[in-house]
Parts: structure tokens; C-alpha cells; sequence
């Protein structure tokens, strides 16, 4: 029986860091309060030259390196993204266009921080179902352009980068995949495009990231876990046999719970939030390069992989690195 299996990853990051103390400069905040109530320290920020297309590109270029492959190999393009700096073409056109990947179909996927999980997903269905082979799957977000800097509630959480893996079709790897949405619960965490004056409408502005804070918390820590528990139940596992779970990077907070809630020892948790705050669909993939190049993973390991964001969005991945 053939399924999905990683086999390299990239990521890519903006050159430009800002750190909890340099906002302290320009708002009324506190590397304290940034650090005890989420465990950032520091967060890379996208300068003019770089889009969510070109950081993806560069992560898609390194993934594509690591998996041994030539960019005619990939046959499609899955980005998610939610910050994209135009409607269209896509990310994953501008990627295609970037990297030459003459070969590939490409497209987006929009479901906030959940979005890499979701394209791996999607990717996974596509390669059981045989029409494709090898694929990319990018997570990439320049959030930095959407937020609110006047807002210290929400700009402080946030950084800007991009994430990739190549998967391909083998005998090892998912052995197990949720996406779930609710979209009843939208409207704790918004970001609305604007809109020019159409004969028939009146033009709308946007409106920066919104976010209860506290809902989404509270949306996390109940959520998560359960969905973690349900793909390892499916799948006959336990929580002592995963040997990392890489989560969606918000807050370590939300991580630490997780934790205690499977009754999971934190160490299973890494983390890098302190270095990159919350990259969105690009933080899973980002962690799991950083991991993959330090050698922390190994043939055979068991990894679980789960995200929650925006829509409201979750899911959560068993696989076998
Ligand atoms: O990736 C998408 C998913 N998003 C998330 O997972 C985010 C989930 N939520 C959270 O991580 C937390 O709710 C936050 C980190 C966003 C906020 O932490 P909190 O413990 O829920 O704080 P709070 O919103 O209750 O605010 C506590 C206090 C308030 O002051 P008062 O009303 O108690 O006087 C805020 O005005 O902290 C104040 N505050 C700040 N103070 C210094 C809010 N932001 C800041 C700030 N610096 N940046």
C-alpha cells in the first residue's frame, strides 16, 4: 500500500530580525510581557525585496536540493498562504515562475496556520489517487504587511517566512491525516481585503488582523489535543511512541498545555518561536527543516504534525519520518 512520505525540506527566512526589545522602542510593550505570555523573543520581518512568492521559492529551491531532485521532477505546487501580496497568479505560479518548474501545476491553498497541514493533506490525496507522483508543498506568509503595528495586542505575535517539503509517493510515511473547520467561529480571528467602488457597491476598506486572543487560546488547548488523540487512536498509537510532536508555533504556552493535556513529556515539543514568533502556514515546515538539518529526525521515527488557526481551522498528521 503506497502513501506520502516527506523526503526534503527547505525553509527560508527574511534577512531582517526584530526583536521584542526593538519594539519596546516603538510601542508600549515589553520584551517581558512578549516573552513570559508567549516565548518570542525575536521575529523576522519581509524588507521591500522579499514577497511570501520569493521567501517560498527559496524554501521550495532548498526542499527540492534536500530531496535530490531537479525542479523538472515536481509535477505540482501546493502553497499555503493566507498574506500573499497579490490575488493573482499565485504564490505557487510565482514559485513555478522562479524556480522553473516547467513540469508542475500549481496553486494556493487558504486556510491560515492550519494551511501547511492542509496541503500536505491535499497532497496526500492526490498521491493516493495516483494522478500525481512528486510534489511540493510550501507554507509561506509575509503577515508583517497585514497587521496592525499600531496594535500591540496582535503585531507582536507575528513574523514573516516559509517553509517547504518534497513528498512523493512510498511505501512509508502518513499513516494517518485530519483537517477539520468550523467556520461558525470565523470571526475570532479576521483579516478583511479591501474593495474598490463597483456601479453597484460602495468601495470597502480592509481591515487589519483581528484576533480575540483568549478565544483562540482557549480554541487551542481543547482542540488540539483532542485531534492528536483521535488520529493516534485511528491508528492504533500511543503518545510514548511519537517521538516529536511539531506543532503549529502560536504560543508556547498553548504548547506546554498540549503536553501536559496528552500527558506527554515536553521535550517531545520543539520549538522555535522564540526565533521566528508565529510564521503561520510557514511554521511547521520551517521547524521541521531546522529539525531535518540538525539531524534530529531518523528513518522510522514517528512524528505527529498538527496546526489551528483562522477559519476556525485544525488538523493533525501521523507519519513515519
Ligand atoms: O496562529 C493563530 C492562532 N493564534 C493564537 O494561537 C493566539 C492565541 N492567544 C494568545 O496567544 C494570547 O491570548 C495572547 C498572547 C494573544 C494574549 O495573551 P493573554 O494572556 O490572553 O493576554 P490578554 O489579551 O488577556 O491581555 C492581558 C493584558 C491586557 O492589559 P489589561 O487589560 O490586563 O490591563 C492587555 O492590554 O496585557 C495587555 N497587553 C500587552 N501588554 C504589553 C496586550 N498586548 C500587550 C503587549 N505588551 N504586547
Amino acid at each position: 500500500m503506497m502513501t506520502t512520505r516527506i523526503i526534503g525540506t527547505g525553509s527560508a527566512l527574511p534577512k531582517k530580525t526584530l526583536t521584542n526589545d526593538e519594539l519596546s522602542q516603538i510601542m508600549d510593550t515589553s520584551d517581558e510581557w512578549i516573552r513570559t505570555r508567549t516565548g518570542i523573543v525575536s521575529r523576522h520581518v519581509a524588507d521591500e525585496e522579499e514577497t511570501a512568492a520569493t521567501l517560498a521559492a527559496e524554501a521550495g529551491r532548498r526542499a527540492i536540493d534536500n530531496a535530490g531532485m531537479k525542479p523538472e521532477d515536481i509535477e505540482l505546487v501546493l502553497v499555503a498562504t493566507c498574506s500573499a501580496e497579490n490575488y493573482f497568479p499565485s504564490v505557487g505560479c510565482q514559485v513555478q515562475d522562479i524556480l522553473g518548474l516547467k513540469n508542475a501545476a500549481a496553486m494556493d491553498i487558504s486556510a491560515a496556520c492550519s494551511g501547511f497541514l492542509f496541503a500536505l493533506n491535499t497532497a496526500h490525496a492526490y498521491i493516493l489517487s495516483g494522478l500525481y507522483e512528486k510534489i511540493l508543498v510550501i507554507g509561506t506568509e509575509t503577515l508583517s504587511r497585514t497587521i496592525d503595528w499600531t496594535d500591540r495586542s496582535t503585531c507582536v505575535l507575528f513574523g514573516d517566512g516559509a517553509g517547504a517539503c518534497v513528498v512523493r509517493s512510498d511505501e512509508e510515511g502518513i499513516i494517518g491525516i485530519s483537517q477539520h473547520s468550523d467556520g461558525t467561529q470565523g470571526g475570532v480571528l479576521t483579516s478583511f481585503a479591501p474593495s474598490l467602488e463597483t456601479p453597484l457597491a460602495a468601495a470597502a476598506p480592509g481591515s487589519p488582523l483581528y484576533m480575540e486572543g483568549q478565544a483562540v487560546f482557549k480554541f487551542a488547548v481543547k482542540t488540539v489535543p483532542e485531534c492528536i488523540r483521535q488520529v493516534l487512536e485511528d491508528n492504533h498509537t500511543e503518545v510514548e511512541d511519537v517521538k516529536y510532536f511539531v506543532l503549529h508555533q502560536a504560543n508556547s504556552r498553548i504548547i506546554q498545555s498540549v503536553a501536559k493535556r496528552l500527558k506527554a513529556d515536553e521535550e517531545k515539543f520543539p520549538m522555535n518561536l522564540d526565533k521566528c514568533g508565529n510564521t503561520s502556514a510557514a511554521s511547521i515546515p520551517i521547524l521541521l527543516d531546522e529539525m531535518n538539518r540538525s539531524n534530529k529526525l531518523g528513518r522510522g521515527d514517528l512524528l505527529v504534525l498538527s496546526g489551528f488557526g483562522a477559519g476556525l481551522t485544525w488538523g493533525a498528521a501521523l507519519l513515519r519520518w
